[in-house]
């Protein structure tokens, strides 16, 4: 039987992982998958985590099943943070946890399809693994251009999509940070959008995975609130893995908002079994490491200053970009700029990324599609000056 099994391509963005890896050039630039890296190239484990992890270790007593909703003290843990004081939204919004950010938009979309979704609008480019996740859930992807040519998010085309959306239809929406444009909705876009979706009959299926990378936890989920504020229905898919850097440790969240509670109940009970047939119940380690860290207000106050830390650096990077504009002609990157979060993109076709991987030893997903944190202060140069020997011979 197991004959009949075609050979598949391995993920693109993970096998750059295992390529950069082997290169052994001494000046090699990461730009790859989505990880934080210092001014020095680290990805530190914060130090909120570490401590919290010690006391993990020191009080834990059972290692013993929970459920397949996880850790629920880190669920109602992390809501305020995302929904705001009124953290179950008026006793409208649930939550359970997941392996990681994929695991919740693979939850939501079993649940959607489950509940008679056919299609998901999202914009384009996204991150690629959305589109496999519906495809695999037998969803089909009605797609339209997230970014304009002036590197602006296209708040007419979303509109468009969900003018459009029907009741078996979903609408993915990025809350913030976009992966892989870094362009996000102003916030009088995410007004329009919270209007149209409120007088469309579409599930929005919202995902948050970069939550205070942008500009501030409060600002980087005002846009998804002012959705919530106005749809009878959503879907919230939350990812840990960045703004607690527990990538490995799989750190996720699905919510549910509904009208009524025993809706919400058989929502949690639809997701509870998909979860069961899926992975049966979370990884609990960083979940749990994540709870404490939010019970204790010296470990949030440190958790907070190492992201707005990460804020700042990344900030600093998109300025030196930037700057760099006349250096590059025709590469835009002055848009860099106004962009949030780990992601850009450069407008480059494929022989010129081959030609930065093979020549300078740059890696970059085949997209063109950028983590400016594998930018520091010292490899930006070499990076810009590849950019423009590359961009030239484009001309
Ligand atoms: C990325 O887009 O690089 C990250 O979200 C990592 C991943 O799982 O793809």
């Amino acid at each position: 039987m197991l004959d009949q099994l075609q050979p598949q391509p391995a993920d693109a963005l993970l096998a750059l992982i295992k390529l950069y890896e082997a290169d052994e050039r001494p000046d090699t630039i990461d730009l790859g998958v989505g990880v934080y890296r210092t001014n020095t190239g680290e990805t530190p484990v914060f130090a909120a985590i570490k401590a919290a992890e010690q006391r993990l270790v020191d009080t834990q007593v059972s290692k013993a099943y929970l459920g397949p909703e996880g850790d629920m003290g880190f669920v109602e843990a992390l809501a305020p943070w995302i929904f705001g004081a009124d953290s179950t939204m008026g006793g409208r919004l649930r939550g359970m946890q997941t392996p990681g950010g994929t695991g919740a938009v693979r939850l939501a979309a079993a649940l959607a399809a489950r509940s008679g979704a056919t299609r998901v609008h999202m914009g384009t480019p996204s991150w690629p693994n959305h589109q496999q996740i519906f495809a695999d859930l037998g969803l089909e992807s009605a797609l339209f251009a997230h970014a304009t040519d002036t590197g602006k998010a296209d708040v007419e085309a979303i509109l468009g999509a969900i003018g459009q959306a029907g009741a078996s239809e979903a609408v993915l929406l990025h809350a913030c940070c976009h992966n892989p444009t870094g362009i996000d909705y102003t916030p009088e876009d995410w007004a329009r959008i919270a209007e149209a979706l409120a007088a469309s009959p579409a599930l929005p299926i919202i995902d948050l995975a970069y939550h205070g990378l942008g500009h501030g936890m409060e600002e980087d989920a005002a846009g998804m609130r002012a959705v919530l504020a106005a749809v009878p229905q959503a879907l919230i898919a939350y990812s840990c893995d960045k703004n607690f850097g527990l990538y490995r440790d799989r750190v996720g969240a699905l919510y549910f908002m509904a009208g009524e509670p025993g809706l919400l109940d058989t929502i949690a009970s639809n997701a509870n079994a998909l979860a069961r047939a899926s992975w049966s119940m979370p990884p609990d380690h960083g979940a749990a490491a994540v709870r404490l860290v939010l019970a204790d207000k010296e470990l949030t106050d440190r958790w907070q200053e190492e992201l707005s830390a990460m804020r700042a650096r990344m900030r600093r990077v998109r300025d030196r970009l930037a700057a760099a504009d006349s250096a590059a002609p025709g590469l835009n990157l002055a848009a860099i700029g106004r962009g949030n979060g780990l992601f850009a993109m450069l407008p480059l076709v494929k022989p010129q990324i081959e030609e930065l991987r093979r020549e300078h030893g740059i890696y970059m997903a085949g997209s063109g599609r950028i983590n400016i944190a594998g930018l520091t202060e010292d490899n930006t140069p070499k990076f810009v000056a590849a950019l423009a020997e590359v961009a030239g011979a484009r001309g």
